[in-house]
């Protein structure tokens, strides 16, 4: 790909150049120039596009692998959600995978452990849980949950619980892209709960308040559970108290309490109400996300598309792609949830933002 522009890679082809190119390859080396120009977007170029998975026509599929696979064979019983340009590496958008998990009653997916952090955000049921280094959390809707990399954990729903959905996210895309993935399943297949139930909630969920002794130095969250009630009243009392990001609404991070900084060290995860009738304005930035629809209806415009949903809806944004969110209803608040790459978008340095129509060129950051 030429480019007439100075400081671009514009070489013209040539029958020396031509026969110099393939001896070149026969030495697996090649010219930089015949390639640069496509290696060095001038900005990120996302392969992935956006898009809108509706839960009612995904939910029927994800109850119909009940009958299909027990959790025993299958490992873990999850439709995952596909980009259709990214499929070679099971994402749902850039480096990110995500899937909908669904389990009865009495079931119980082994324990393991891996090198991409996971979280999930329970769509529907009741008795879920999740173990996480003995620590035993009890699920219910809209609760966020964690299972940071490194971590023995397992999923299961209690014996007098419901059929249970959620939504997990991972970065398995971004661990392979690091060739850094291992997996491993625990000896005993089950691992023993030795803290108090939910003793990870009632420890650091107190606004506020940190335990007065002993030190938690891990590079993710204690807090592993954030609650939806209390992530609700949070989110509706900041919104009575401020106008909000005119890109985001009223948007608030789910954040590591010891340090204010994201729950893991590669995902990071919000929530947003977006007020009756509020209609945000249109921004871009590096890092992509997937959202779902916690609460109401609305509409997103993504790189053009417009993007109609409704609780329990599944959608992405990829990196750089223009967006806007909007609430249909003129009564009531709609409240997307989202998880994204952007701890390791700050963390490398590679953050960017921009509204729509101000395309101030690349600057590059002072180190
Ligand atoms: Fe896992
Ligand atoms: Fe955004």
């Amino acid at each position: 790909m030429r480019e007439d522009v100075a400081g671009r890679s514009n070489v013209e082809d040539s029958e020396e150049l031509m026969s110099y190119y393939r001896e070149l390859e026969q030495l697996e080396a090649g010219a930089l120039w015949t390639v640069a120009n496509e290696i060095e977007p001038w900005f990120p170029k996302s392969t992935s596009v956006p898009v809108l998975w509706p839960y009612r026509r995904l939910r029927e599929h994800v109850l119909r692998s009940l009958s299909l696979v027990t959790p025993e064979k299958a490992g873990r019983r999850v439709v995952y959600l596909c980009n259709p340009n990214r499929r070679e590496f099971s994402a749902a958008v850039g480096w990110l995978y995500t899937g909908l998990q669904v389990m009865n009653p009495g079931e119980a997916a082994s324990a393991h452990a891996h090198s991409a952090s996971a979280l999930r955000f329970i769509m529907e049921g009741s008795g879920a849980y999740t173990i996480v280094d003995g620590h035993k959390m009890t699920l219910g809707r809209n609760d966020f949950v964690l299972t940071p990399n490194g971590t023995w954990h397992e999923h299961g729903v209690s014996a007098d619980g419901s059929t249970c959905i959620w939504q997990d996210g991972l970065d398995i895309p971004l661990m392979n892209a690091l060739e850094a993935n291992f997996f491993v399943i625990h000896p005993d297949l089950r691992q023993k709960v030795t803290f108090a139930v939910d003793d990870s909630t009632k420890t650091y969920a107190s606004p506020g308040l940190l335990p007065a002794t002993g030190s938690w130095s891990k590079a993710y969250s204690p807090l592993m559970k954030y609650e939806w009630e209390p992530t609700y009243e949070g989110l509706t009392e900041f919104a009575n108290s401020t106008e909000g990001s005119p890109y985001d609404g009223v948007m608030m991070k789910y954040v590591n309490p010891v340090t204010g900084g994201p729950v893991m060290q590669t995902i990071g995860a919000s929530i947003q109400l977006l007020r009756p009738g509020e209609r945000t304005k249109a921004h871009r930035h590096t890092g992509s996300f997937i959202y779902q629809c916690a609460k109401g209806k609305g509409y997103s415009i993504v790189d053009g598309k417009r993007f109609d949903w409704e609780e329990r809806d599944i959608f992405c944004v990829p990196s750089w792609a223009i967006h806007e969110h909007a609430n249909a209803s003129e009564k009531e608040d709609a409240c997307l949830f989202s998880f994204h790459d952007l701890p390791a978008m700050h963390s490398l340095g590679l953050y960017r933002e921009e509204a729509y129509g101000e395309n101030q060129g690349y600057q590059p950051l002072a180190v």
